[in-house]
């Protein structure tokens, strides 16, 4: 069957946040040690302690925002622990990863360091589940009051005379487990009372709060908080709550009975689809439920943790969650921010898990080599959605793809514009088969083709190595022809494409 997607581009839906493509970076395995930072005096080229390759490839994926410093460490994360001098930071075992010495090298001051490198906004994650209110507000008051204060005149003994800006702030994560096992009806009463002491301090920036959201498919996690929050008037609500997290990984198996991520069968790589194609459904109902307190949606949906999570390579740390990336990541990539492109009226922010050598890394490292992962191609390729005009399309006669048990559509879509270029993002979601799109404009004007590229590979299991790093890059895509006013497009299997007209 020939799908069809046509576009109707004078029907504009909404901006694409440029946060959608945001990242994650936690203490955790060799994210932030070795993966973003490896210290000023280390062999490897870095520049106040960032290493150089890794911010430079960042620049150029666009990276928007970075979260910081959990996930679950951010919520045993005490905060002046990682300022000073480095030589009298406190050394302690990261219980929660590996088991390992954190130094606590990287601490707030680094943090700013790297965003300011990679040019990104800064989104610091407090701690609810083992910090005190007075905690979370004198480390705001650390990082943004521009005056006299003792957590200004500390800030600026360390080094720092004038305020950062945190653009985000996370009140607590995943206080339904590792941040400190509550109940949605404890945890948004504790929100409103830590949340009332993230002050926004005359002249700085204003801070968006972000409060924990559901794991999953708890509804009922989302319904409590918004109802326990929003016992507000609307007008109040507004800054009371800038964001709802929402967390979701794509796991083949159980998470207890992980898969690994580079042997598959086609039974596992549908099940990876169907997995991935669920945030689909999981932001259409939680979004539903917000709609019942929010309807002008002013509280954005805030997905800071997604993406798949497999076994970890053989050989290496269990507690450092490092995995390899192979082109159906590149399509769990795919699928999974052409769903947010299409929700940019709700979501308003997501973090793929995790930057660096963590879960579904763009990157990951060895030593002093660096490698582009799969998904980093796909995100450097969606790039030009960033900050775009969602624009109205709709897919007909798709088929479907997989066994009964993990069927999904083969083609996944997603269609914005700016500075007067249409990006069309498409995701061959069949592991064997060539999906064919008839893509035409409403509009009717004629249209052509200014860019097109791919990411796929000559085998769906293909993954970069660092013996040979560019098995898997963005190419161009010969596979768009002008037809009819639009174009008909043959979708190589297991394939990311755009296509960018004007
Ligand atoms: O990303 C790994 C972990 O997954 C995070 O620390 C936690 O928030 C989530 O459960």
């Amino acid at each position: 069957m020939l799908a069809k997607l046509v576009i109707n581009e004078t029907k504009k839906k909404g901006t694409i946040a440029p946060e959608i493509y945001g990242h994650f970076s936690e203490h955790l395995g060799r994210c932030i040690y070795e993966g973003l930072y490896v210290g000023e005096n280390s062999d490897i080229p870095n520049v106040n302690g960032m290493r150089k390759d890794v911010v430079e490839a960042l620049k150029e994926l666009q990276v928007p925002v970075l979260r910081w410093p959990g996930g679950c460490f951010a919520d045993e994360y005490h905060w002046k622990d990682g300022i000073g001098p480095k030589e009298s930071r406190k050394k302690m075992i990261n219980t929660h990863w590996g088991g390992v010495v954190e130094d606590n090298s990287f601490g707030t001051h680094e943090f700013m360091e790297l965003c300011s490198q990679i040019g990104c906004k800064t989104y610091v994650n407090g701690n609810l589940g083992s910090g005190t209110v007075q905690e979370m507000s004198e480390w705001v008051e650390y990082m943004t009051f521009d005056g006299v204060s003792p957590m200004a005149d500390l800030r600026k003994k360390n080094g720092h005379e004038g305020p950062w800006t945190v653009d985000y702030f996370g009140v607590g994560n995943e206080n339904w487990g590792c941040g400190g096992n509550m109940t949605p009806e404890f945890y948004a009463n504790e929100y409103r009372r830590y949340q009332t002491y993230v002050r926004g301090y005359d002249g700085a920036a204003p801070i968006k709060k972000i409060a924990c959201g559901a794991n999953v498919d708890d509804y009922h996690w989302t319904e409590t908080v918004m109802k326990t929050c929003f016992d507000h008037t609307p007008e109040e609500f507004h800054g009371f709550m800038d964001l709802l997290s929402l967390h979701h990984y794509t796991i083949p198996g159980t998470f207890a009975k992980k898969k690994s991520a580079t042997e598959f069968d086609e039974a596992d790589w549908y099940e990876t689809m169907k997995k991935a194609y669920y945030m689909d459904e999981l932001v259409t109902r939680h979004s539903a439920i917000m709609d019942q307190y929010d309807p002008d949606k002013k509280v954005g949906l805030s997905v800071d943790e997604w993406g798949t999570w497999f076994l970890v390579e053989p050989g290496t740390n269990p507690g450092f969650l490092y995995q390899q990336n192979t082109v159906r990541d590149a399509l769990v990539a795919g699928v999974t921010l052409n769903i947010f492109n299409k929700h940019c009226d709700r979501v308003k922010l997501a973090c793929v898990a995790q930057m660096v050598n963590v879960l579904q890394s763009v990157l990951l490292t060895d030593g002093e080599k660096m490698i582009r992962t799969p998904t980093y191609h796909v995100m450097h390729m969606y790039r030009h959605h960033q900050g775009g005009e969602l624009l109205a399309s709709e897919m007909s006669g798709v088929n479907k793809t997989g066994p009964e048990e993990f069927r999904v559509p083969a083609v996944t879509e997603s269609v914005s514009e700016k500075d007067g270029v249409i990006t069309i993002t498409l995701s061959n979601l069949s592991m064997t088969e060539a999906e064919s799109v008839d893509v035409s404009f409403a509009g009717k004007e004629e249209k052509e083709i200014v860019e097109a590229r791919i990411v796929t590979g000559t085998d769906c299991h293909d993954y970069n190595s660092f013996e040979a790093p560019e098995r898997v890059v963005e190419t161009d895509f010969t596979g768009a022809e002008a037809a009819d006013g639009g174009f008909k497009v043959t979708l190589p299997p297991a394939s990311a494409v755009e296509i960018r007209v004007k």
